[in-house]
């Protein structure tokens, strides 16, 4: 769908042509390049044995530290002298310029054919300077900030010897039990879509050869977030069309966007482990949509399909993976231990192992390591680029943008700025570390700006309890949180603070550790005693802001019910304080709406706003249609949602169908308030009948703006064929014409609507 301020016309035929004749220039560029990669890969294939091709399909974790002696026993030794001996493609965690330095050296000094080295790390929401987590800045429906944000996250990875992020990560889920929620961009296909490909292009940037872009890698391909009951590496069994409508779209778009390698995922998809599936890696992938680049394994993955039943032992794990199409084994040795067997059984031709060969190659001369394999090894740039001041100032922006302001009663917020005795109370108020989130690569420890530092910028009228601590010690990636379920000491000072204070901001959610990869929880309340926290000073003081940090959506009925203010203000990242007070004094109009449903109980998951309408939606007179009886089955907070400090009018809404291959909606939006504010204004579909039931409504469209104070626009958007169609139970798109409904507006629930029928 296209978007045309109606109101800000530009020349756009001019704009048209001038475009057409770069296009060829640059397409005549590419075609040139690509020759000559392909001619370099071929020279190169032709002289490597069977060994050095498999090395290059083989990738390690960190195992040398360059400033230790070098190895002489053990597992070290071994890995030190398989690179000399060119039998290892890429390791991953290795960082620091000298570090990948001392690496590549060996690798493109000491090995036969000198093939340099990939070196890959999970930077997922900024290397040292923080972002939000992707949930969060996902919130700001804003691609040209998230673009942004991967843009400098590899500024920085690869002044530190990077040149390959495990990211995005573009997997759809509707199931907010689910740790890993926190790296995607949410439930919706459309806009998760978008957003991936604004990741990939800000990690890859223009030009892959140059030495501050390095290559994305999309994952976990395919269905991983619907993972049954939200438990992390669980069974995956969806039909066709969420398969296809639903899970698939951000792949496609991030291989539209020229993403150089995609990542299996650890899930069994119905019935076969995607690390094995060939249905998915060589036909849709590599065939259907000629995807050039390589597949990486998850970290033993390739490995993990003798557990998952489907492979009898490791060497058939090989044999089944590459055969499928894997490329690259990520820390599993199939490939290393087996594939060589393989091979001379003729159970994998040699054909596969040339082509995955190939494709990793073609990756590495992208990068431009076979001109400059030490490019990426500069340890000037790696001392003024990382945390660079203007990284820290984008950090705040991105941070301020992916605020969303889920309640607002009588308009509590903003504070006035000479408001007198505030309360901060709250585990995570004064905490430095927990808003950088979980998947934080190489964030300093305690280096997040915390709430009551934001605070202080604005009043000395403040004073801070904490209330309760809820989990012990300083637990690292993949320790047990140990959550305090007993010790209410510091209730009562708490309380006191808030009797004698005029206003309390809580600031209470989840840390940084409950959410990311194996973080499943089966229950979304406020963890340890902070719903209990929050009752307490509920009972002496009504007037509470709470301030809410986390890695998902919770179950916040109570305090939907109680509290006046709710700011949802996700895991921050670097700049989090900063952000939140400038919010909650009213110098940003916050303007982040939800890309994910909050339920009101555990009990509604999967919740999510593109649902179907069953059979008997309801409400009837009799009890029988589709409800619980102990629960509504509306959501607390509905996808799209997040109020402003102003307010939206809609009103309007036309849809002009006479060219029916590019139906005209237009509408009008005007800002009825008396601050200045973004609003995300949402455009979603309802296919009324059709030969595979469609959902209740699909995002098609959205667009950004800034308005004044009584500024109103008129939005125009174009809905074409590619918006009305949907996969089918054969995976065939298809476009049917009947009667659609189209719903504009501020939320998936507060729209005005109009129907019109597609011809033909
Ligand atoms: C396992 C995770 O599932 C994946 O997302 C990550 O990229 C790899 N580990 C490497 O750290």
């Amino acid at each position: 769908m296209s978007l045309f301020l109606v109101t800000k016309i530009k020349p756009l035929t001019v704009i048209t042509i001038m475009l057409c004749v770069q296009i060829v220039f640059c397409q005549q560029q590419v075609q040139d390049s690509s020759k000559y990669i392909e001619q370099k890969v071929d020279s190169i294939v032709k002289l490597m044995t069977l060994d050095e091709k498999i090395g290059q399909m083989n990738q390690y974790v960190e195992f040398w530290k360059s400033t230790d002696p070098i190895p002489t026993e053990g597992e070290a030794k071994k890995k030190y002298n398989q690179v000399k001996r060119g039998l290892i493609g890429a390791v991953l965690n290795v960082k620091g310029a000298t570090e990948v330095r001392k690496l590549q050296e060996l690798a493109v000094y000491e090995s036969r054919l000198g093939i340099p080295l990939l070196f890959g790390a999970d930077v997922i929401h900024g290397y040292q300077t923080q972002f939000p987590i992707p949930l969060a800045e996902a919130s700001s429906w804003d691609l040209s900030v998230i673009e942004k944000s991967a843009r400098i996250a590899a500024i920085e990875a690869s002044a530190a010897g990077l040149n390959w992020t495990f990211a995005p990560m573009v997997d759809i889920s509707r199931d907010a039990r689910w740790g890993r929620v926190m790296e995607g961009a949410g439930e919706d296909p459309h806009l998760g879509s978008a957003i991936a490909n604004a990741r990939v292009k800000g990690f890859q940037g223009d030009n892959l050869s140059f030495n501050n872009t390095i290559a994305a890698c999309a994952k976990h391909f395919a269905g991983y977030g619907f993972a049954e009951a939200g438990r992390d590496y669980n069974t995956v069994d969806v039909g066709t069309s969420t398969l296809y409508n639903v899970i698939l779209p951000p792949f496609k778009s991030a291989v539209d966007q020229n993403v150089q390698t995609f990542m299996t995922s650890y899930n069994i998809l119905n019935g076969i482990p995607t690390t094995g599936d060939a249905t998915l890696l060589r036909q849709i992938l590599k065939q259907k949509w000629q995807f050039r680049g390589f597949v990486v394994s998850d970290w033993g993955s390739g490995e993990q399909m003798v557990d998952h039943g489907f492979a009898k032992n490791k060497a058939q794990a090989a044999e089944l993976s590459a055969n499928a199409g894997l490329d690259m084994d990520m820390e599993s040795y199939i490939f290393i231990n087996h594939l060589k067997q393989a091979v001379k059984n003729n159970s994998v031709r040699i054909e596969v192992v040339n082509e995955a060969v190939r494709r990793i190659l073609r990756v590495k001369y992208k990068l431009g390591l076979f001109d400059d394999p030490f490019q990426y090894c500069d340890n000037d740039r790696e001392k003024t680029m990382i945390g660079h001041e203007d990284h820290e100032k984008f950090a705040l922006e991105l941070a301020k943008k992916s605020i969303v302001l889920l309640k607002n009663k009588q308009n509590i917020l903003p504070i006035d700025k000479k408001q007198k005795k505030i309360a901060l109370i709250g585990p995570l108020a004064d905490d430095k570390d927990n808003p950088l989130g979980n998947w934080r690569a190489q964030a300093k420890k305690n280096s997040a700006v915390s709430v009551l530092e934001g605070l202080r910028k604005y009043t000395n009228d403040l004073n801070f309890q904490k209330g309760v601590d809820f989990v012990s010690g300083t637990p690292e990636f993949g320790d047990k949180l140990d959550i305090n379920m007993t010790n209410k000491t510091g209730f009562r000072e708490a309380i006191q603070l808030a009797k004698n204070s005029d206003i309390v901001i809580m600031v209470l959610g989840e840390h940084a550790l409950q959410s990311g990869e194996s973080r499943s929880r089966a229950k979304l309340g406020l963890p340890g005693l902070q719903q209990q926290l929050l009752e307490a000073i509920f009972e002496v003081n009504t007037n509470i802001v709470l301030v809410l940090m986390n890695g998902r959506p919770l179950t916040l009925t109570w305090a939907d019910e109680h509290v006046p203010a709710i700011l949802e203000a996700w895991h921050l990242g670097s700049q989090s304080g900063n952000a939140i007070a400038q919010v909650l004094f009213g110098d940003h109009n916050p303007g982040g709406k939800l890309t994910m449903t909050f339920p009101r109980s555990v009990g509604q998951i999967p919740i999510y706003y593109n649902h179907y309408n069953t059979g008997r939606p309801g409400p009837l007179e009799t009890v029988l249609y589709s409800r619980y009886t102990d629960e509504s089955k509306e959501p607390l907070y509905p996808f799209g949602h997040g109020l402003s400090y102003t307010s939206f009018a809609y009103s309007d809404l036309k849809i002009d169908s006479t060219d029916n291959d590019n139906i005209k909606v237009s509408v009008t939006v005007k800002n009825i308030g008396e601050m200045g504010g973004e609003e995300i204004t949402q455009v979603y579909i309802c296919d009324i009948s059709a030969s595979v039931t469609r959902p209740v409504k699909e995002l098609k469209g959205f667009s950004k703006f800034f308005y004044e104070p009584n500024e109103s626009r008129k939005l125009e958007f174009i809905i074409t064929d590619k918006e009305l169609g949907f996969y089918n139970n054969l995976g065939k798109f298809v476009v049917e014409p009947g009667e659609f409904e189209i719903m504009v507006g501020t939320s998936s629930q507060k729209f005005l609507s109009e129907k019109f029928i597609k011809k033909k």
